[in-house]
């Protein structure tokens, strides 16, 4: 069959690397700070605190353990759960085909920024250099009518470097690339901190993201805004971590690398606050203004504002720059592999097909899309409602139903608890049951659907309601409906791979067959003789 054994990672420090460069992306850098300092500032720690600790870290735990315990991709690792889940995996591929396509354009505007910031490119209008000279935007939403070289060759770029990194493999690719860039990633970003810091008007920057609005606390919006972000920083929902984890050894301590993964990423988002807002409180302090009157939104508090800083800075404005964007882009490409090896993983264990192969042909054709989509006129009003309704109807709910599904569907919760007990550090107990059965769900559910009815009483942003129909709905929904077709074609492949991983992927200290589909227990918890130790019975 030519089915090669399924790789591993070489060490634990490599999978923890690649977890936490996954988790470490846009989302930290950029997203983060903003969304924090819109939700009350230093009253949104808190929340963002409990959201990881109730929803993110347990969810991160229950992905290791299901990729751990099938050591397949997620549309094969669900479809041994119950056959008809295999759509909610390949729901999840759809997804990380959409994300990767806009947030690989985010990293080439990056790229290009290291590039500015030593030259200064944007002179006096940082804003209309970005919209109007750099992306060459079309204010109006619509079909694409023209291509902006500028955007797309980095962007070709940056498609060639990860493709490479995946062609290479996991443990010589993705694993060396995480193991070098996350030091040099937290080294470089650890100075341009202390830079910020240093400057005129920091303090007033922290105190305005520290200074908590304990009222804010009191609304619900700020919990959503919570819940919502750990999860899309924390890569789950779209079932990265379940990947990743399929590349484990048997022996792989579950919980402590979901704490230590947790705990780096939310480190992390600190710094960048910390940085970000250091930055902005010198920012508002040289133009005699509030913090919270030069906060501006995501994309724009890093394409705009950010360069508004380094043309202001008395000195080592560039060296600034060139940190902020190196770091952004640094961050950015170790999370777009990991999204985009969801897909190649998914496709081959489908297909049986070697990985050069995969890559060329599903990596292949996710660039494509992302370059004949994205350095368009009309490309950031793509990305702008690619974003908003894959994260809200795609990452966020398709975490609601893993969740359900796991908890209720099937109730195998306390069977994944065994499983990760028998190889972890730090034992589950009775609390992450409740966490995942009870309060996420609830909490997801509530987010869910007060989303939802905003949604539908105003376009988002304001932008037409066909164009919102097209690429906001027509994507979320078509995502699902993609995995539910997929998931009506008969897989024979899928229980031959299956025993054939099975019988290749034992090393020494691996003495566990993966399960093929387990036996029906509806409506009740398994016994718990499906343990590791166990399976080796079988
Ligand atoms: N977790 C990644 C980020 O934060 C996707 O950008």
């Amino acid at each position: 069959m030519g089915q090669q054994p399924r790789e591993q990672w070489g060490t634990r420090a490599g999978f923890l690397m690649a977890a936490i460069g996954s988790a470490i992306g846009l989302g930290n850098i950029w997203r983060f700070p903003y969304v924090a300092y819109e939700n009350g500032g230093g009253a949104f720690l808190l929340p963002y605190l409990i959201a990881m600790l109730t929803a993110g870290i347990p969810l991160l735990i229950l992905e290791y353990g299901i990729g751990h315990r099938y050591r397949s991709s997620a549309p094969l690792s669900y479809r041994r759960i119950r056959r008809p889940a295999e759509a909610l995996g390949w729901w999840q591929v759809a997804i990380c085909f959409v994300v990767a396509i806009y947030y690989a354009v985010i990293i080439a505007w990056s790229i290009r920024y290291t590039w500015f910031s030593i030259t200064q490119a944007w002179g006096n209008d940082p804003d209309g250099f970005f919209f109007n000279d750099f992306l060459q935007m079309n204010p109006e939403p619509g079909p694409v009518s023209g291509y902006v070289s500028g955007v797309a060759w980095p962007l070709i770029g940056v498609w060639l470097v990860a493709l490479t990194i995946l062609i290479i493999g996991v443990r010589r690719g993705i694993e060396i690339i995480n193991r070098i860039t996350i030091p040099l990633l937290v080294l470089l970003f650890g100075i341009m901190v202390i830079q910020a810091l240093t400057l005129d008007g920091a303090a007033t920057g922290l105190n305005a993201f520290f200074t908590p609005d304990w009222s804010a606390m009191l609304t619900g919006k700020v919990w959503i805004a919570a819940y919502g972000h750990v999860f899309f920083s924390l890569s789950i929902g779209f079932a990265i971590m379940v990947t990743y984890a399929s590349y484990l050894k048997r022996k792989s301590d579950l919980t402590g690398s979901a704490m230590v993964a947790g705990f780096a990423n939310a480190s992390f988002e600190l710094l960048a606050g910390i940085g970000v807002f250091a930055a902005l409180g010198f920012m508002a302090a040289a133009a005699g203004t509030a913090v919270d009157e030069v906060a501006t939104s995501g994309i724009g508090l890093a394409f705009v504002a950010f360069p508004q800083i380094i043309s202001s800075l008395p000195f080592g404005g560039p060296l600034f720059g060139v940190l902020f964007f190196a770091c952004l882009s640094i961050a950015g490409v170790t999370s777009l592999i990991s999204i985009v090896q969801v897909i190649v993983s998914a496709v081959q264990d489908r297909t049986g097909l070697g990985r050069t192969q995969t890559v060329a042909l599903v990596g292949g054709a996710t660039a494509l899309a992302s370059i004949l989509l994205f350095p368009t006129h009309e490309g950031l009003h793509f990305l702008d409602v690619f974003d908003r309704f894959i994260n809200q109807y795609g990452i966020a709910l398709a975490g609601l139903v893993l969740v359900v599904f796991i908890a209720w569907g099937v109730r195998r919760l306390k069977l994944f608890q065994a499983h990760v007990n028998a190889v972890s550090s730090i034992h589950l107990g009775t609390w992450w049951r409740v966490t995942l059965g009870a309060v996420t769900p609830i909490l997801l559910g509530i987010m869910m659907w007060d989303s939802l009815r905003i949604e539908l009483t105003e376009n988002y942003e304001g932008y037409p309601t066909g164009f919102l129909l097209a690429a906001g709905w027509g994507v979320a929904i078509g995502a699902i409906v993609f995995g539910i077709i997929m998931a009506c074609f008969p897989w024979k492949r899928a229980d031959a791979i299956a025993r054939d991983d099975a019988a290749r992927t034992r090393d020494k200290d691996d003495q566990a067959p993966v399960q093929l589909e387990e036996p029906e227990q509806v409506g009740t918890e398994p016994a718990t003789d499906h343990t590791p130790d166990k399976e080796g019975d079988h």
